[in-house]
């Protein structure tokens, strides 16, 4: 397999590749690279009809969400398109944490329409809707076909979908350079997602001014789902682990590390590192947002390719099983476990859990993330780290200030081990006493 030497170190040079003899003559050999052309910087935005124009579209549903309306966002955007001549339409329902539900509300929109493609201005969630929406007017069927197995029929879609613009205005899912959309399914208690390579937006536009008024709790939970995504993608197991599949297509999405993804993945450790707290104590410093928006994007090129496993496993169940918590700083209408902090509970136990698979890459995280070297580690100093900065920005302290007990335990490991898609992308196998383990130690992180 390959291997790291001294990547993320500063001052410790170039990184080296290197292949062990412990590859197996069966195993994969290849992996892809694929991102979404991206135009990022403060006043980006200001493009976007220019931008849309160039996509060769004449008339679009615009996705977003009643938040983003109210900070004026989607107003100004639909100005600056209409303005190059195109025509839009407004879908400004999306919820925070979609279901299937508001997903299939936006998509019979999209088919009434008829759109010749979409824009998607918003977090994470509005992005999905416009992925989900696009998907469904252009193939039609429905939604649940397409969700991932077992949940769902695990169909692909039978071609590429029309144009979709992605405007993010959080700094968190890095969703305009994904390939996923995630859904929570409340009947089945149960948060999946659908993913495929066509879902995977044309264009972004990344503009950290759109993010200046986000509250500190939404720029915490989002930022520390950007450090979750470059961690776990840095710290999955190395594509040439798992066999050579028979066919391309059969090549899962989230491949596993690789030199490619960790070059993105390590940059966006490096900004959460050093600009998630200053993002959070200070809304208006836009050196900091702009790191952690540009961090956002470039760890979803990361995890895009390698993939998230553990933390995101887990954070399934942790949002879909109950809906008590109502977060600060959120929209009160209705409770729900932001995704962000959904995942960060987990992930010290999770990378403790990990450490003996490979403590180099481990050690490389906990020194990306402080930009400094790390003297004398061992599996409890990157969990330390990851603390420290929940800490920092406010995170809460574990799984049971989210509304959940030890009774809990065994349906909590329930919901994540249907993550199979992903905990197949752990570096270590995990099984279901490991996943209560790393539950219970997340009870309460401090
Ligand atoms: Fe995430």
């Amino acid at each position: 397999m390959y291997s790291l030497k001294g990547a993320g170190t500063k001052g410790s040079g170039t990184a080296h590749w290197e292949r062990k003899a412990t590859a197996m003559p069966n195993n994969e050999t290849i992996f892809t690279m694929e991102a979404t052309p991206l135009k990022y910087g403060p006043g980006a935005s200001e493009e976007a009809g220019w931008e849309l124009k160039q996509m060769g579209v004449g008339r679009v549903m615009l996705v977003s969400d009643p938040g983003v309306v109210k900070a004026n966002i989607t107003g100004r955007i639909v100005e600056l398109i209409e303005a190059e001549g195109v025509e839009v339409e407004v879908w400004d329902r999306s919820r925070v944490e979609p279901t299937d539900d508001s997903f299939q509300a936006a998509a019979d929109f999209a088919v009434d329409g008829d759109f010749e493609g979409f824009v998607a201005v918003g977090g994470g969630s509005s992005i999905d809707t416009a992925k989900v929406s696009d998907l469904i007017a252009t193939h039609g069927g429905e939604i649940i076909d397409y969700v991932n197995a077992p949940v769902g029929g695990g169909k692909k879609p039978p071609g590429p979908l029309k144009p979709l613009l992605a405007i993010p205005t959080t700094a968190g899912t890095g969703a305009e350079a994904t390939t996923v959309a995630i859904l929570d399914i409340p009947e089945q208690h149960v948060k999946t997602g659908i993913s495929h390579q066509y879902l995977r937006p044309d264009r972004g536009v990344v503009d950290p001014l759109l993010t200046l008024s986000m509250p500190p709790e939404v720029t915490s939970s989002c930022g520390l789902d950007v450090v979750c995504h470059a961690a776990e993608s840095y710290i999955s197991k190395p594509y040439d682990a798992r066999p050579k599949p028979e066919s391309p297509d059969d090549r899962p999405p989230y491949q596993g590390a690789n030199p490619i993804a960790d070059m993105w993945s390590a940059r966006a450790l490096e900004y959460g590192g050093k600009y998630l707290r200053r993002a959070v104590e200070n809304g208006e410093d836009v050196e900091a947002r702009g790191a952690m928006m540009l961090g956002a994007s470039l760890a979803g090129v990361g995890f895009g390719s390698a993939g998230v496993h553990i933390p995101h496993a887990c954070a399934y169940p942790i949002a879909g099983l109950k809906h008590e918590w109502q977060p600060p700083g959120y929209p009160d209408d209705h409770p729900f476990v932001p995704h962000g902090w959904s995942v960060i509970v987990t992930a010290p136990a999770a990378f403790r859990f990990t450490y003996e698979a490979d403590p180099d890459r481990h050690h490389s995280v906990a020194e990306l993330l402080t930009g400094e070297k790390v003297e004398k580690a061992d599996e409890n100093t990157l969990p330390g780290i990851l603390i420290r900065l929940m800490r920092d920005v406010g995170a809460p302290k574990g799984v049971r200030e989210l509304g959940y007990s030890e009774d809990d335990i065994g349906d909590l490991v329930e919901g994540a081990i249907k993550q199979q898609r992903l905990l197949v992308g752990a570096p270590r196998e995990v099984g279901e006493v490991d996943l209560a383990n790393i539950i219970r130690e997340s009870m309460e992180n401090w």
